[in-house]
Formats: C-alpha cells, structure tokens, sequence
C-alpha cells in the first residue's frame, strides 16, 4: 500500500494512469478496468490534482514509467479529497504562487530547491563538524546593535527598554571563540531591510564562524575551502535536484580554491575604467558586484574596503587605515555578494573610538569591549548567507524562493 497525492491523471477507456508523490518521488500508478471492481475504477477516474489517496496493488518494473517503476492498483482509497487545486500545471504569476506558497511548496521545482537547501545546510553542518569548530547558538534577542542601525527590527523588553532582533550572531561569537577558539553559530537573522531587491530578505539564514589567531588571510582560505566544499556536496548528492531545475551545472564544478581576490580599491579603479560611477569610498552596488564577479569563473574576493563602507568592528589596516581588514565573497553568474567577513578589531582604544562615532550606546558594548579588556586576541570570522547560496547554486533568479517561508517588507502571509 502507498499512501500519496495525486500529480497528474490521465485515462481513456480502459486503462487510467496517475501519477502520485509521497515525498520521496513519484510513482506511476496503473488501473485496468478489467481487473478491478467498477466502483474502483470510478474512484480512480475521479481523482483530481492533491487528492491524498491509499493505493493497493503490485509494484512492476517498468523503464518506461517515471522512476522506473508502475504501480498496477487493485484497490483506491480517497483519504482526502481536493477540488479545484489552485495551482495548475499552466502558467501563474509570481504573486498568485507566493500567496499559495503553502501549496505551491508541492510542486516538483520547489521541492528540488527545498532538497538543495537541505544539502546546503547539511554540508555547513559536516564542514565545520569535520575541522572540529564547536556550535554556539547565540541570542535573537540582542540589547547591542550588530550591523547597521538602519536596519533593526526592534520590540519592548519589559521594564529594560528595547531589544533587538539579532542582525547577526558574530558579537556574541567573539566572546565564544575565545573560550573554545573555533567556533560558529548558525541560525535565523533579522533585517528590517526597505529594499525589494532579489538579493534581500527580512529575515535569512546566516552561517558565521569565529577563529581565533586567525587573520583576515587565513580567513579568506578558510571562506574558498568552505564555499567548494558546500557546491561539491550539492553536485555529488543533489545531481537529480539540479537537473530538475535544469541547473547547467558546469559554472559550479569550477568552483575550486583559490578564488581571485582583487583588493576594494584595484576593484574601483577597474569599475571605472569599465564606466561605472562608483566612487572610492562607498560600498559596491549589486551592478558593480556583477560586473566584477562576470570575469572570473569562480568566485571572488574583494578585500579591504573603506572602513566608512563597512561595520565599525572591523580592524584597521596597519597598511592603510583608511582601510578596514575584510572581504566579501562574490559568486559568480550574477549572484554578487554571498559571505561578508573581517579580521576583528582588537584594540580596546580604537573600537571603543568606532563605537562613539557610530554613535551607539557605549553601556551595551561594555560586555564587547572586555573581550580586548581581558586577553586581547587577533580573530576573524565571516557570514555567509544561506538562501544566496542556495539560490546561485540552484540558478534561481531570486532568493525568496530559496527559503520555504520568505519574509519580505511586503509580505507577511502565508
Ligand atoms: O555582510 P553581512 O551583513 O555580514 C555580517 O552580518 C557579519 N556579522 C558576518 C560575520 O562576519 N560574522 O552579512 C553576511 C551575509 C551576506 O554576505 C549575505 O549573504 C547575507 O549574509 N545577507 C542577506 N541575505 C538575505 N537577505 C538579507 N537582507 C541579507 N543581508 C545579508
Ligand atoms: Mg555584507
């Protein structure tokens, strides 16, 4: 017996086809009106698209049949039946699908996304397991500003003012690091983005290590081993997955380290001579990301960007202080930014400078600042964004469907 929905129907008038899944694949199912009881092949006929059904009979091989099996039924069950299923095998606008996103979940290209995402997360998981960094899950709710002011989502905190919605783990994380040295956290986080581009959610998935002695070098090797790990790890056990969402997969298999790196300011002077208006000090758009990422065949890095461009934890460059010690990673195909990381900065007097300039409340860093009060240590993490992965892995154009559940500014529903 198998208990399943129904794909697609087919009959004529003596044989019905159907097509179910239960999750793990699709089953061909096959009822001769000859061999069974009338009142079976009426309710074979009557089955319509996601109706839950118990079919009983012999399962035959059969090349011909998707899966390579057929199900000859001897008996239906309607366990619960389905009229007019919104979603039909013909075209839908993208916000008729996203407002049935509980249902259209079902339907084969999402379920293929939702198993690569799996093997995302998996492979994160096995990668750092492997190299023997420690899990540590860090609070959502925060009292200290991670990222940008411009972007908190914030919520009353009974009689102790506001908390936040953790932006990012990493603060918390540098406290852990230096307890266990290799560490990460990994978990939902929460910008209260405006924006409504294909490459911003309010709320993602972000994977964040913390090495300790690491400098923003080491940090850069460790970022190419993990990304090829994650795309061998898809092209190994999602092979199937991929060719449903009809993946050229040949970008990802020259996803091998070394990844280029190119520093921010060689990157501006590139971008200009290629006629964009970005100008040395700002942070670098998507269309400047894509263009930069187009020549390379794997990803890239781009380090040392200005330090008004970027968070005010990250360590001067002894080199250039106009400069802070970090990188993006940016994936190729047009996929742009999918990790952001720096070597921490460790000087008490100088972050502590950053914070006042920022402007942010010094009282809820004094927990931060101790980490360079008490045994200063040179450390460098990195962010790398789960549903941009998945999204550049998969080939899909945007990130919302990437994520079972996105949340948008605009959407709150389902
Ligand atoms: O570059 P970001 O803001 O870096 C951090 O949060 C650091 N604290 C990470 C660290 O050093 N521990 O974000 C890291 C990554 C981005 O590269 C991107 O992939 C993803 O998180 N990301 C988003 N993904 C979806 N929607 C958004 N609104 C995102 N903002 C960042
Ligand atoms: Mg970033």
């Amino acid at each position: 017996m198998v208990r399943a929905w129904v794909t697609t129907t087919r009959s004529g008038g003596k044989i019905g086809f159907a097509v179910v899944r239960d999750g793990t694949g699709y089953l061909q199912a096959v009822v001769a009106k000859q061999e069974v009881p009338e009142a079976v092949w009426e309710r074979f006929r009557s089955l319509t698209q996601e109706t839950s059904v118990a079919l009983t009979g012999v399962v035959r091989i059969d090349a011909r049949a998707p899966g390579g099996v057929e199900l000859s039924a001897t008996d239906v069950t309607i366990l619960g039946e389905s009229k007019d299923f919104p979603i039909t095998p013909k075209e839908h606008g993208t916000t008729f699908l996203f407002e049935h996103r509980h249902l259209w979940l079902r339907s084969r290209r999402q379920v293929a996304i939702m198993r690569v995402r799996h093997e995302v997360v998996q492979a994160i998981r096995d990668f750092f397991y492997e190299r023997d960094f420690v899990l540590v899950d860090t609070p959502l709710l925060t009292g200290s500003i991670g990222e940008s002011a411009g972007t908190l989502f914030e919520t009353d905190y009974f009689d102790l003012g506001k908390a936040y919605l953790a932006q990012t783990g990493q603060l918390y994380l540098e406290a852990a690091a230096a307890a266990l040295g290799r560490v990460y956290c990994f978990g939902p986080t929460f910008r209260a983005e405006k924006s409504k581009t294909r490459r911003h959610l309010t709320e993602f998935w972000m994977v964040e290590p913390e090495v300790a002695w690491y400098t923003s070098e080491d940090n850069m090797r460790l970022q190419e081993a993990f990304v090829s790990y994650i795309v061998e790890r898809c092209l190994e056990r999602r092979k199937s997955d991929l060719e449903v969402l009809e993946r050229d997969v040949t970008p990802l298999e020259r996803v091998t380290p070394p990844f280029h790196r190119l520093s921010y300011t060689d990157a501006v002077t590139k971008l200009q001579s290629q006629g964009s208006d970005v100008q040395w000090g700002s942070d670098l758009g998507a269309d400047d990301e894509t263009r930069l990422a187009q020549e390379f065949d794997r990803p890239i890095f781009v380090y040392n960007y200005p330090r008004e461009a970027k968070a005010f934890y990250m360590k001067e460059n002894p080199d250039d202080p106009r400069t802070v010690l970090c990188n993006d990673c940016l994936a190729p195909e047009g996929y742009g930014e999918i990790i952001g990381g720096s070597q921490r900065e460790d000087d008490h007097d100088r972050l502590l400078a950053r914070i006042r300039e920022e402007g942010f409340p010094e009282e809820t860093y004094r927990w931060y600042l101790d980490l360079r009060r008490y045994g200063t240590f040179v450390h460098s993490g990195f962010g790398l964004g789960v549903e941009r992965t998945v999204a550049w892995i998969c080939g899909i154009p945007h990130i919302r469907e990437a994520i079972a559940f996105p949340r948008q500014m605009h959407r709150l529903y389902p």
